[in-house]
């Protein structure tokens, strides 16, 4: 008699997923260099060199990311033409919840109406986009759900030090959210790769905030622990790498060849690195889609950012190959080649 469990595996039908619908939300307030120039000492050309960015989004003083979050979501409900009642399974990713408890995902889920979905946050930085695609997609794959909402969603500007000049000027706040569908084999999302290394937690960081250094006590406030630091040199460095090896592999995993991609959206964490891994991918700059100089790094918000923008411009077309790839916090680092 065959082994049950081996039946179960051959029983399954698997399905691929594929992005149906996308929405995306900035908040109205807006940050430039020259406003950095009034309160750090910098100056607008040396952020546009070394970073490529020029304006960035932040929310309100009394805003966190649920507003940004919703807005992004009813638009890729209504992109994908479904119902919020047809969602089964909503993950957020982001690095600045709007409260510890409950998760953000939780606080939205009745104001975006998706009453029959799972609902829970995850946190992978900036790699959290794909990171949350590629948990959806394995649900979407067993047929345990058949449509789903990932939303990347960020305040970074909460929690930037504004006496810390070269990691304040990098970020910005937004919000991206995906409906993701069952769709044949061969379509939607053709593979996927992630990866983390927790030996280098602390080049990224925000010490503070959590049941370590909780932000309830002022010494911790004093000693700056709830805001962002980073060691930009050493971050550099290694994204570079990383963001070329997660991309050959999801090529290799594919059997698909850099020529036969459409478009590279990377996480947009400065030109500089973006550029440097497009060369070593060997991938022409008109084909790689960058939007920072309007955004900034917004971490998990910033791939489905570029996605919309690149779409509504008419350069991203339905049909084209699309390599996605993001490294962040954690250290975490992922790769997804997907069938607009
Ligand atoms: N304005 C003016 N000068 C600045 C500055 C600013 N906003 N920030 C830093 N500097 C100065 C430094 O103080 C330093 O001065 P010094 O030589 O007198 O000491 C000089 O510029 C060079 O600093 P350095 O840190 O070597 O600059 P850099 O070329 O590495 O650029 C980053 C700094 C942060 C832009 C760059 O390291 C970077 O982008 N790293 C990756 C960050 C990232 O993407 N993180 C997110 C990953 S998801």
């Amino acid at each position: 008699m065959a082994d049950p469990k081996e039946n179960d595996v051959q029983d399954l039908k698997l399905v691929s997923a594929r992005i149906a619908g996308l929405g995306t939300a900035l908040p109205a307030r807006v940050m430039t260099n020259k406003d950095f120039e009034q309160i750090i000492d910098t100056t607008d050309e040396w952020i546009v060199q070394r970073t490529g960015m020029r304006v960035r989004h932040y929310v309100g003083p009394d805003q966190g990311i649920s507003e940004i979050a919703v807005e992004a979501g009813r638009r890729a409900l209504a992109d994908a033409g479904v119902a919020p009642e047809e969602v089964e399974l909503l993950i957020l990713a982001t690095a600045t919840p709007e409260q510890p408890i409950p998760s953000t995902a939780s606080i939205i889920q009745p104001i975006l109406g998706v009453k029959n979905a799972v609902c829970f946050d995850i946190a992978a930085a900036c790699s959290g986009f794909i990171y949350a695609l590629q948990i959806a997609r394995q649900f979407i794959a067993t047929g345990e759900v058949k449509t789903a909402m990932i939303i990347g969603a960020e305040a970074l500007s909460r929690y930037s030090d504004f006496t810390d000049r070269a990691t304040c000027v990098l970020f910005g706040d937004g919000a991206g959210a995906a409906v993701l569908q069952a769709c044949e084999p061969g379509d939607g999302v053709l593979a996927c790769a992630w990866h983390t290394d927790g030996n280098y937690s602390e080049i990224i960081q925000m010490p503070g905030g959590g049941s370590k250094y909780p932000p309830n006590v002022k010494e911790h406030i004093d000693a700056r622990l709830p805001f962002i630091k980073m060691r930009g040199n050493e971050v550099f460095k290694l994204a570079v790498r990383a963001f070329n090896e997660v991309c050959q592999e999801v090529l290799d995993r594919a059997g698909v060849s850099i020529d036969a991609v459409d478009w590279f959206i990377p996480h947009q964490a400065n030109q500089r690195i973006i550029s440097a891994v497009g060369d070593r991918l060997g991938i022409p700059a008109e084909k790689v889609y960058v939007n920072l100089e309007k955004v900034g790094n917004t971490s998990s918000a910033s791939i489905p950012l570029a996605m919309r923008e690149a779409a509504d411009s008419g350069a991203l077309k339905r049909g084209d190959l699309v390599l996605m790839a993001a490294f962040g916090g954690g250290l975490t680092w992922a790769a997804s080649l997907v069938r607009w």
